[in-house]
Protein backbone atom coordinates (compact mmCIF):
# COMPACT_ATOMS: atom_id res chain seq x y z
CA UNK A 1 0.00 0.00 0.00
CA UNK A 2 2.92 2.41 0.62
CA UNK A 3 6.61 2.75 -0.15
CA UNK A 4 9.02 3.52 3.11
CA UNK A 5 9.27 7.11 2.07
CA UNK A 6 11.14 7.62 5.27
CA UNK A 7 14.04 5.33 4.41
CA UNK A 8 14.70 6.91 1.58
CA UNK A 9 18.09 8.61 1.90
CA UNK A 10 17.54 12.02 3.31
CA UNK A 11 17.67 14.98 0.91
CA UNK A 12 19.21 17.93 2.22
CA UNK A 13 18.52 20.93 0.78
CA UNK A 14 19.63 24.89 1.58
CA UNK A 15 16.96 27.46 1.81
CA UNK A 16 16.98 31.05 3.94
CA UNK A 17 14.76 31.19 6.68
CA UNK A 18 13.05 34.29 7.75
CA UNK A 19 15.72 35.39 9.92
CA UNK A 20 17.97 35.05 7.39
CA UNK A 21 20.10 32.23 8.38
CA UNK A 22 20.91 29.41 5.67
CA UNK A 23 19.37 26.30 6.96
CA UNK A 24 19.89 22.08 6.09
CA UNK A 25 16.19 20.74 6.03
CA UNK A 26 14.98 17.03 4.98
CA UNK A 27 12.31 17.68 2.05
CA UNK A 28 8.69 18.31 3.16
CA UNK A 29 6.55 15.68 2.72
CA UNK A 30 3.73 16.64 1.62
CA UNK A 31 0.74 13.76 0.38
CA UNK A 32 -1.53 15.52 -2.42
CA UNK A 33 -5.17 13.28 -1.47
CA UNK A 34 -7.04 12.91 -5.01
CA UNK A 35 -10.11 10.02 -5.02
CA UNK A 36 -12.38 11.09 -7.96
CA UNK A 37 -12.41 12.13 -11.21
CA UNK A 38 -13.00 15.86 -10.54
CA UNK A 39 -9.99 15.46 -8.32
CA UNK A 40 -7.14 14.49 -10.60
CA UNK A 41 -7.07 18.08 -12.35
CA UNK A 42 -6.65 20.10 -9.33
CA UNK A 43 -3.82 17.90 -7.95
CA UNK A 44 -1.90 17.57 -11.21
CA UNK A 45 -0.75 21.37 -11.38
CA UNK A 46 0.14 21.25 -8.07
CA UNK A 47 2.23 18.17 -8.00
CA UNK A 48 4.16 19.40 -11.31
CA UNK A 49 4.63 22.77 -9.32
CA UNK A 50 6.06 21.00 -6.34
CA UNK A 51 8.12 18.67 -7.98
CA UNK A 52 10.05 21.42 -8.95
CA UNK A 53 11.01 22.73 -5.80
CA UNK A 54 14.09 21.77 -4.14
CA UNK A 55 12.10 21.38 -0.27
CA UNK A 56 8.89 19.58 -1.72
CA UNK A 57 8.52 15.70 -1.82
CA UNK A 58 4.94 15.58 -3.42
CA UNK A 59 3.59 12.84 -2.89
CA UNK A 60 0.03 11.48 -4.18
CA UNK A 61 -2.59 9.40 -2.28
CA UNK A 62 -5.10 7.92 -4.59
CA UNK A 63 -8.50 6.93 -2.05
CA UNK A 64 -9.98 4.94 -4.76
CA UNK A 65 -13.08 5.91 -4.59
CA UNK A 66 -13.26 6.18 -8.66
CA UNK A 67 -10.91 2.95 -9.75
CA UNK A 68 -12.44 2.24 -13.26
CA UNK A 69 -9.77 3.10 -15.85
CA UNK A 70 -11.53 5.52 -17.72
CA UNK A 71 -12.37 7.35 -13.83
CA UNK A 72 -9.16 7.29 -13.15
CA UNK A 73 -6.36 5.51 -15.03
CA UNK A 74 -6.96 7.46 -18.15
CA UNK A 75 -6.43 10.64 -16.22
CA UNK A 76 -3.29 9.94 -14.75
CA UNK A 77 -1.87 9.25 -18.49
CA UNK A 78 -3.31 12.29 -19.77
CA UNK A 79 -2.10 14.75 -16.92
CA UNK A 80 1.27 13.07 -16.77
CA UNK A 81 0.88 12.05 -13.21
CA UNK A 82 2.84 9.26 -11.93
CA UNK A 83 1.28 5.96 -10.50
CA UNK A 84 -0.27 7.30 -6.90
CA UNK A 85 2.51 6.66 -4.66
CA UNK A 86 -0.06 5.59 -1.97
CA UNK A 87 -3.09 4.20 -3.04
CA UNK A 88 -5.88 3.11 -0.48
CA UNK A 89 -8.32 1.27 -2.55
CA UNK A 90 -11.80 2.15 -0.57
CA UNK A 91 -14.19 1.80 -3.69
CA UNK A 92 -17.54 2.25 -3.47
CA UNK A 93 -20.29 1.74 -1.08
CA UNK A 94 -22.67 3.67 1.15
CA UNK A 95 -21.63 7.32 1.94
CA UNK A 96 -20.84 5.93 5.78
CA UNK A 97 -18.67 3.37 3.94
CA UNK A 98 -16.85 5.26 1.70
CA UNK A 99 -15.28 7.67 4.54
CA UNK A 100 -15.30 5.39 7.39
CA UNK A 101 -13.46 3.11 5.02
CA UNK A 102 -11.20 6.09 4.04
CA UNK A 103 -10.60 7.43 7.18
CA UNK A 104 -9.48 3.93 8.90
CA UNK A 105 -7.27 3.44 5.65
CA UNK A 106 -5.74 6.70 5.58
CA UNK A 107 -4.87 6.99 9.58
CA UNK A 108 -2.54 4.33 9.12
CA UNK A 109 -1.00 5.19 6.38
CA UNK A 110 -0.44 9.07 8.21
CA UNK A 111 0.74 7.31 11.18
CA UNK A 112 3.45 5.26 9.12
CA UNK A 113 4.55 8.04 6.39
CA UNK A 114 4.04 11.06 8.97
CA UNK A 115 3.17 13.62 6.19
CA UNK A 116 4.34 17.38 7.60
CA UNK A 117 1.41 18.16 5.42
CA UNK A 118 -1.87 17.08 3.75
CA UNK A 119 -3.64 18.80 0.89
CA UNK A 120 -7.23 17.95 0.17
CA UNK A 121 -9.24 19.34 -3.00
CA UNK A 122 -13.02 19.75 -3.81
CA UNK A 123 -15.92 18.51 -1.86
CA UNK A 124 -15.87 14.37 -1.83
CA UNK A 125 -16.44 11.56 0.42
CA UNK A 126 -12.58 11.23 0.57
CA UNK A 127 -11.66 14.60 0.80
CA UNK A 128 -13.72 15.39 4.24
CA UNK A 129 -12.34 11.45 5.52
CA UNK A 130 -8.94 12.56 5.05
CA UNK A 131 -9.55 15.81 6.68
CA UNK A 132 -10.78 14.29 9.77
CA UNK A 133 -7.91 11.19 9.80
CA UNK A 134 -4.81 13.98 9.22
CA UNK A 135 -6.48 16.82 11.95
CA UNK A 136 -7.16 13.97 14.52
CA UNK A 137 -3.40 13.56 14.80
CA UNK A 138 -2.59 16.87 14.53
CA UNK A 139 -1.37 16.93 11.20
CA UNK A 140 -1.79 20.14 9.46
CA UNK A 141 -4.00 19.88 6.32
CA UNK A 142 -4.84 22.67 3.59
CA UNK A 143 -7.94 22.62 1.80
CA UNK A 144 -7.65 23.71 -1.40
CA UNK A 145 -11.24 25.04 -3.33
CA UNK A 146 -12.42 25.99 0.29
CA UNK A 147 -15.13 28.55 0.50
CA UNK A 148 -17.36 26.84 -2.01
CA UNK A 149 -21.34 27.31 -0.77
CA UNK A 150 -24.54 25.85 -2.50
CA UNK A 151 -26.21 26.19 0.79
CA UNK A 152 -28.49 23.12 -0.29
CA UNK A 153 -27.48 20.40 2.31
CA UNK A 154 -29.27 17.65 0.83
CA UNK A 155 -26.14 17.47 -1.45
CA UNK A 156 -23.47 15.14 -0.36
CA UNK A 157 -20.80 17.51 -1.78
CA UNK A 158 -22.14 20.88 0.77
CA UNK A 159 -21.41 18.51 4.14
CA UNK A 160 -18.32 17.79 2.99
CA UNK A 161 -17.15 21.44 1.99
CA UNK A 162 -18.68 22.56 5.42
CA UNK A 163 -16.76 20.65 7.74
CA UNK A 164 -14.12 20.25 5.91
CA UNK A 165 -13.48 23.88 5.97
CA UNK A 166 -14.73 23.90 9.72
CA UNK A 167 -11.37 21.73 10.67
CA UNK A 168 -8.79 22.10 8.16
CA UNK A 169 -5.55 24.67 8.94
CA UNK A 170 -5.59 26.49 5.51
CA UNK A 171 -8.15 27.20 3.47
CA UNK A 172 -7.02 28.40 0.12
CA UNK A 173 -9.69 29.56 -2.05
CA UNK A 174 -11.12 30.26 -5.94
CA UNK A 175 -12.88 33.40 -5.62
CA UNK A 176 -13.92 36.28 -3.63
CA UNK A 177 -17.22 34.77 -2.90
CA UNK A 178 -15.71 31.75 -1.10
CA UNK A 179 -13.98 34.01 1.07
CA UNK A 180 -16.44 35.91 1.62
CA UNK A 181 -18.79 32.45 2.63
CA UNK A 182 -15.66 31.30 4.91
CA UNK A 183 -15.73 34.84 6.97
CA UNK A 184 -19.39 34.47 7.00
CA UNK A 185 -18.93 31.42 8.81
CA UNK A 186 -16.67 32.53 11.87
CA UNK A 187 -13.33 31.54 10.23
CA UNK A 188 -10.00 33.45 11.11
CA UNK A 189 -9.07 35.43 8.30
CA UNK A 190 -5.64 34.40 8.33
CA UNK A 191 -6.37 30.41 7.65
CA UNK A 192 -7.91 32.04 4.54
CA UNK A 193 -5.64 33.02 1.19
CA UNK A 194 -7.30 33.43 -2.11
CA UNK A 195 -5.33 31.53 -4.38
CA UNK A 196 -7.64 30.98 -7.99
CA UNK A 197 -8.34 28.09 -9.66
CA UNK A 198 -6.81 25.28 -10.22
CA UNK A 199 -8.70 24.00 -12.81
CA UNK A 200 -7.76 26.76 -15.02
CA UNK A 201 -3.70 25.68 -14.57
CA UNK A 202 -4.96 21.90 -15.91
CA UNK A 203 -6.61 23.29 -18.73
CA UNK A 204 -3.58 25.71 -19.64
CA UNK A 205 -1.68 22.61 -19.04
CA UNK A 206 -3.36 20.19 -21.31
CA UNK A 207 -4.06 23.05 -24.12
CA UNK A 208 -1.11 22.08 -26.37
CA UNK A 209 -2.09 18.08 -26.21
CA UNK A 210 -6.17 19.07 -26.32
CA UNK A 211 -5.17 20.80 -30.22
CA UNK A 212 -3.55 17.69 -31.22
CA UNK A 213 -6.64 15.01 -29.79
CA UNK A 214 -8.72 13.54 -32.63
CA UNK A 215 -11.81 12.81 -30.40
CA UNK A 216 -14.09 14.71 -32.57
CA UNK A 217 -12.79 13.01 -35.93
CA UNK A 218 -12.96 9.62 -33.77
CA UNK A 219 -16.76 10.28 -32.93
CA UNK A 220 -17.82 11.48 -36.11
CA UNK A 221 -18.35 15.20 -35.17
CA UNK A 222 -15.52 16.69 -36.96
CA UNK A 223 -17.65 19.19 -39.02
CA UNK A 224 -21.09 18.85 -36.90
CA UNK A 225 -22.33 21.36 -34.18
CA UNK A 226 -22.63 19.65 -31.16
CA UNK A 227 -23.53 20.28 -27.87
CA UNK A 228 -21.93 18.06 -24.93
CA UNK A 229 -23.71 16.67 -22.00
CA UNK A 230 -22.86 14.89 -18.57
CA UNK A 231 -25.19 13.96 -16.06
CA UNK A 232 -24.38 12.30 -12.80
CA UNK A 233 -25.98 13.71 -9.82
CA UNK A 234 -28.73 11.59 -7.76
CA UNK A 235 -30.96 14.19 -7.74
CA UNK A 236 -30.68 13.77 -11.95
CA UNK A 237 -30.16 10.50 -12.13
CA UNK A 238 -31.20 8.06 -9.67
CA UNK A 239 -35.10 8.80 -10.00
CA UNK A 240 -37.23 7.31 -13.03
CA UNK A 241 -39.08 10.30 -13.17
CA UNK A 242 -36.63 12.90 -13.22
CA UNK A 243 -34.15 10.89 -15.61
CA UNK A 244 -37.04 10.10 -17.72
CA UNK A 245 -37.72 13.71 -18.27
CA UNK A 246 -33.68 14.57 -18.61
CA UNK A 247 -33.82 12.00 -21.57
CA UNK A 248 -36.95 13.37 -23.62
CA UNK A 249 -35.39 17.09 -23.37
CA UNK A 250 -31.87 15.62 -24.62
CA UNK A 251 -33.66 13.72 -27.94
CA UNK A 252 -35.35 16.99 -28.35
CA UNK A 253 -32.40 19.27 -28.48
CA UNK A 254 -30.46 16.59 -30.54
CA UNK A 255 -33.25 17.13 -33.62
CA UNK A 256 -31.94 20.40 -33.04
CA UNK A 257 -27.79 19.69 -32.63
CA UNK A 258 -26.06 16.79 -32.53
CA UNK A 259 -25.24 15.72 -28.89
CA UNK A 260 -22.28 13.65 -27.22
CA UNK A 261 -23.07 12.51 -24.10
CA UNK A 262 -20.31 10.39 -22.03
CA UNK A 263 -22.15 8.46 -19.44
CA UNK A 264 -20.74 8.14 -15.97
CA UNK A 265 -21.32 4.73 -14.35
CA UNK A 266 -23.91 5.35 -12.04
CA UNK A 267 -26.23 7.36 -14.86
CA UNK A 268 -25.49 4.05 -17.03
CA UNK A 269 -26.50 2.20 -14.47
CA UNK A 270 -29.64 3.96 -13.60
CA UNK A 271 -30.83 4.48 -17.78
CA UNK A 272 -30.19 0.36 -18.41
CA UNK A 273 -32.41 -0.40 -15.01
CA UNK A 274 -34.99 2.70 -15.61
CA UNK A 275 -35.41 0.99 -18.96
CA UNK A 276 -34.28 4.65 -20.44
CA UNK A 277 -30.87 3.26 -22.32
CA UNK A 278 -32.47 2.62 -25.89
CA UNK A 279 -34.99 6.06 -26.12
CA UNK A 280 -31.07 8.18 -26.00
CA UNK A 281 -29.35 5.24 -27.96
CA UNK A 282 -31.68 5.21 -30.89
CA UNK A 283 -31.99 8.73 -31.40
CA UNK A 284 -29.69 9.80 -34.16
CA UNK A 285 -28.48 12.75 -32.78
CA UNK A 286 -27.39 11.88 -29.56
CA UNK A 287 -24.13 9.67 -28.97
CA UNK A 288 -23.36 7.54 -26.27
CA UNK A 289 -20.43 7.15 -24.75
CA UNK A 290 -18.24 5.69 -21.89
CA UNK A 291 -16.98 8.35 -19.43
CA UNK A 292 -13.60 9.37 -21.38
CA UNK A 293 -10.20 10.53 -20.64
CA UNK A 294 -9.74 14.06 -19.56
CA UNK A 295 -7.42 15.24 -22.84
CA UNK A 296 -10.43 13.86 -25.27
CA UNK A 297 -13.46 14.98 -23.16
CA UNK A 298 -11.75 18.67 -22.80
CA UNK A 299 -11.36 18.25 -26.94
CA UNK A 300 -14.79 18.33 -27.06
CA UNK A 301 -15.86 21.21 -24.86
CA UNK A 302 -13.48 22.74 -26.66
CA UNK A 303 -14.83 22.46 -30.01
CA UNK A 304 -18.25 22.19 -29.06
CA UNK A 305 -21.21 25.00 -29.65
CA UNK A 306 -23.28 24.11 -25.69
CA UNK A 307 -22.78 22.31 -22.89
CA UNK A 308 -25.69 20.66 -20.33
CA UNK A 309 -24.29 19.00 -17.03
CA UNK A 310 -24.52 18.66 -13.85
CA UNK A 311 -21.30 18.80 -12.72
CA UNK A 312 -19.49 21.40 -10.53
CA UNK A 313 -16.16 21.75 -12.78
CA UNK A 314 -17.44 21.94 -15.90
CA UNK A 315 -19.35 25.14 -15.14
CA UNK A 316 -16.33 26.54 -14.15
CA UNK A 317 -14.63 24.80 -17.60
CA UNK A 318 -16.83 26.66 -19.83
CA UNK A 319 -17.04 29.96 -17.65
CA UNK A 320 -13.33 30.21 -18.85
CA UNK A 321 -13.60 28.92 -22.14
CA UNK A 322 -16.63 31.06 -22.80
CA UNK A 323 -18.74 28.56 -23.63
CA UNK A 324 -22.73 28.38 -23.38
CA UNK A 325 -23.65 26.25 -20.57
CA UNK A 326 -26.82 24.73 -18.80
CA UNK A 327 -26.48 23.27 -15.03
CA UNK A 328 -29.65 21.24 -14.07
CA UNK A 329 -29.69 22.11 -10.54
CA UNK A 330 -31.81 24.32 -8.64
CA UNK A 331 -28.17 25.84 -6.84
CA UNK A 332 -24.65 26.22 -8.01
CA UNK A 333 -21.74 26.50 -5.28
CA UNK A 334 -19.50 28.26 -8.22
CA UNK A 335 -22.33 31.32 -8.51
CA UNK A 336 -19.67 33.55 -10.62
CA UNK A 337 -20.31 30.97 -13.59
CA UNK A 338 -23.53 32.31 -13.24
CA UNK A 339 -22.85 36.07 -12.92
CA UNK A 340 -20.40 35.70 -15.59
CA UNK A 341 -22.63 35.15 -17.89
CA UNK A 342 -21.86 31.93 -19.28
CA UNK A 343 -23.69 29.82 -16.74
CA UNK A 344 -27.89 29.43 -16.26
CA UNK A 345 -29.36 27.10 -13.78
CA UNK A 346 -32.34 25.20 -15.37
CA UNK A 347 -34.60 22.16 -15.37
CA UNK A 348 -35.65 19.64 -17.65
CA UNK A 349 -38.60 21.28 -18.88
CA UNK A 350 -37.09 24.62 -19.33
CA UNK A 351 -33.78 23.15 -21.07
CA UNK A 352 -34.95 24.24 -25.19
CA UNK A 353 -36.22 27.22 -23.53
CA UNK A 354 -32.79 28.22 -21.59
CA UNK A 355 -30.54 27.15 -24.20
CA UNK A 356 -31.69 29.69 -26.62
CA UNK A 357 -31.42 32.40 -24.10
CA UNK A 358 -27.91 31.38 -22.95
CA UNK A 359 -26.29 31.49 -26.04
CA UNK A 360 -27.39 34.59 -27.00
CA UNK A 361 -26.07 35.83 -24.11
CA UNK A 362 -22.84 38.52 -23.88
CA UNK A 363 -20.20 37.04 -21.60
CA UNK A 364 -17.21 38.36 -19.43
CA UNK A 365 -13.73 37.69 -19.35
CA UNK A 366 -12.55 35.15 -16.72
CA UNK A 367 -12.32 36.10 -12.88
CA UNK A 368 -9.66 36.81 -11.56
CA UNK A 369 -6.85 34.77 -10.72
CA UNK A 370 -8.64 32.14 -12.98
CA UNK A 371 -5.33 32.63 -14.64
CA UNK A 372 -3.45 29.20 -14.85
CA UNK A 373 -0.91 30.23 -12.18
CA UNK A 374 -3.06 29.01 -9.26
CA UNK A 375 -0.17 26.57 -8.40
CA UNK A 376 2.70 28.75 -8.56
CA UNK A 377 0.81 30.83 -5.96
CA UNK A 378 0.33 27.81 -3.54
CA UNK A 379 3.65 27.12 -3.94
CA UNK A 380 4.74 30.00 -2.27
CA UNK A 381 1.79 29.74 0.54
CA UNK A 382 3.11 26.63 0.80
CA UNK A 383 6.79 27.58 1.59
CA UNK A 384 5.16 30.03 3.65
CA UNK A 385 4.15 27.71 6.09
CA UNK A 386 7.50 25.59 6.41
CA UNK A 387 9.05 29.49 6.55
CA UNK A 388 7.43 30.22 9.90
CA UNK A 389 5.53 32.78 8.10
CA UNK A 390 2.34 31.31 7.74
CA UNK A 391 2.42 29.03 10.47
CA UNK A 392 -1.17 29.37 12.80
C1 LIG B 1 -18.51 11.34 -6.76
C2 LIG B 1 -18.56 12.56 -5.84
C3 LIG B 1 -19.11 13.77 -6.60
C4 LIG B 1 -18.31 14.00 -7.87
C5 LIG B 1 -18.33 12.72 -8.68
C6 LIG B 1 -17.61 12.82 -9.99
C7 LIG B 1 -19.08 12.20 -3.45
C8 LIG B 1 -20.16 12.26 -2.44
N1 LIG B 1 -19.49 12.33 -4.72
O1 LIG B 1 -19.82 11.01 -7.12
O2 LIG B 1 -18.99 14.92 -5.78
O3 LIG B 1 -18.90 15.05 -8.59
O4 LIG B 1 -17.73 11.68 -7.89
O5 LIG B 1 -17.80 11.67 -10.74
O6 LIG B 1 -17.94 12.03 -3.11
N2 LIG B 1 -18.59 3.67 -9.96
C9 LIG B 1 -18.01 2.87 -10.91
N3 LIG B 1 -16.69 3.07 -11.19
C10 LIG B 1 -15.94 4.01 -10.57
C11 LIG B 1 -16.54 4.82 -9.60
C12 LIG B 1 -17.86 4.65 -9.30
O7 LIG B 1 -18.64 2.01 -11.50
O8 LIG B 1 -14.74 4.13 -10.89
C13 LIG B 1 -20.02 3.52 -9.68
C14 LIG B 1 -20.31 2.67 -8.46
O9 LIG B 1 -21.44 1.91 -8.71
C15 LIG B 1 -20.63 3.71 -7.39
C16 LIG B 1 -21.26 4.83 -8.22
O10 LIG B 1 -20.58 4.79 -9.48
O11 LIG B 1 -21.45 3.22 -6.39
C17 LIG B 1 -21.12 6.19 -7.61
O12 LIG B 1 -19.74 6.46 -7.32
P1 LIG B 1 -19.34 7.39 -6.06
O13 LIG B 1 -17.88 7.58 -6.03
O14 LIG B 1 -19.99 6.88 -4.82
O15 LIG B 1 -20.06 8.74 -6.37
P2 LIG B 1 -20.16 9.58 -7.71
O16 LIG B 1 -21.58 9.57 -8.12
O17 LIG B 1 -19.14 9.18 -8.73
Amino acid sequence: MVGDFRKEPTILLNFISPIGFLKLAPKKIIHLVAAARPNFMKIAPLYHALKKESWAKPLIVHTGQHYDLNMSDAFFRDLNLPMPHIHLDVGSGTHAEQTGGVMITYEKVLMETKPDLVIVVGDVNSTVACTLAAIKLGIKVAHLEAGLRSFDRTMAEEINRIVTDSIADYLWTPSPDADENLIREGIAPEKIAMVGNIMIDSIVMITPAIRKATAQEELGLADKTYGVVTLHRPSNVDSPEVLAKLCHALVSVSEQNSIIFPVHPRTAKNLREFGLYDLLNDASGVILTDPLGYKAFMSLIFGCKFVITDSGGIQEETTYLKIPCLTLRPNTERPLTVTQGTNKLSLPERIEADLTEVMQRDVKNPPLYWDGKAAARIVEFTKAIFTEKNKL
